[in-house]
């Protein structure tokens, strides 16, 4: 199995995901700023990996505190836990993650710091632990809508580096293939980080699922020629209705999906679901640098000062989606009503 983040001797380790496919080279992050470092540059990315990332992150960041009870002790935490939040604002599952390990922090306090550790610890793992679980019930769901034979679109990486293991989207296609059908899989290189292009062919080859790179402007027109059967993406946050921010790049596709009428899904966990939000409008986008844009594997394509756009995600209306699919099920329109009440 794929080592996305490993919680190794007091320390964690991820894949280095930048330097894929040309180099397997591990990052061990002994400090919680080097775990926030290291979900900033991109070393570890997709939702539910920085999720568990920053969860480890908060459990460096308590082994480091040295007040054992009292108000110099909330406050440092405090600092851990802003620092970690910080580090990039779409994705719901960094959040729900911090948040569950406050939860502990907060129910253990009482019994001082030894106490504290150890239960982050384990609420770290057990995180890690259950998104796995969660994935593997994702595919199970989402295998079902997907027919022998198929040529499924996806965009960017939901996979195996992007969570625990098995992936989301690329878990649902997994599960199909795992069921015994015979699965093709078009993959958007997924401009400007080539998410697409570096992981998902990276991750499917490895499994010896068939995989055809295409770039991002490709994909209209394969879907018009009767190509691409069906379009399956993961999410980074999903409002009360449905509407589903995701890698930038994923509303284009389901606005062509539904043109070209080829169903459009959504494969998430529910730790994706931000009950918060009535819509997807509140949802916050992440802009970058712009030398993602300008370059392209370190190498400037333009202008050195030309001015640039890089907002990392879309949102994609939930008119678009025929179906969300979580651990729990397919869920259909309308959204508020089918996605109920998720998670602890
Ligand atoms: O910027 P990234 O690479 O973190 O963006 C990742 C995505 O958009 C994924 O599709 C999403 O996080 C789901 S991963 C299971």
């Amino acid at each position: 199995m794929l080592p996305t983040i490993a919680w190794r001797g007091r320390s964690v380790v991820m894949i280095d995901q930048r330097k894929l496919p040309g180099q397997e080279t591990y990052v061990r992050c002994r400090t919680y700023i080097q775990v926030a470092q290291a979900i900033e540059k991109m070393v570890v990315r997709g939702a539910p990996a920085i999720g568990i990332a920053a969860a480890y992150g908060l459990v460096l960041g308590a082994m480091a505190l040295s007040a054992e009870t009292g108000r110099s002790l909330d406050r440092d935490f405090e600092k851990v836990y802003k620092r970690l939040e910080r580090t990039r604002p779409t994705a719901r599952n960094l959040f729900w993650a911090l948040e569950r390990m406050k939860a502990t922090y907060e129910r253990t306090r009482p019994h001082g710091l030894r106490a504290i550790r150890t239960a982050l610890l384990e609420e770290a793992k057990a995180i890690e632990r259950e998104d796995a679980e969660t994935n593997r019930a994702i595919g199970r769901h989402g295998q079902a809508l997907l027919r022998d034979g198929w040529t499924v679109l996806t965009h960017c990486n939901a996979g195996a580096l992007a969570t625990a293991e098995y992936g989301t989207a690329l878990g649902v296609i997994r599960a199909a293939v795992a069921e015994g059908k015979t699965i093709r899989v078009y993959a958007g290189e997924t401009r400007p980080f080539l998410q697409g292009a570096r992981l998902t062919v990276w991750e499917l080859d490895r499994d010896g699922i068939p995989v055809v790179l295409i770039t991002d402007s490709m994909a209209g027109w394969f879907m018009r020629r009767g190509e691409v059967d069906v379009v399956v993406v993961g999410a980074d946050r999903i409002a009360r209705n449905g509407d589903t921010a995701n890698k930038i790049g994923t509303y284009s596709l389901a606005v062509l999906a539904k043109e070209n009428g080829v169903p459009f899904y959504v494969a998430a966990p529910t730790s994706t679901i931000d009950l918060s939000l009535a819509d997807g409008g509140g949802i916050p986008i992440e802009e970058r640098g712009p030398d993602e844009v300008r370059e392209v594997g370190g190498r400037l394509i333009t202008l050195p000062y030309v001015e640039v756009r890089n907002p990392a995600f879309d949102v994609t209306p939930a008119a678009y989606i025929t179906a969300i699919v979580t651990e729990r099920g397919v869920h259909r329109p309308p959204f508020e009503k089918s996605l109920g009440v998720p998670h602890k």
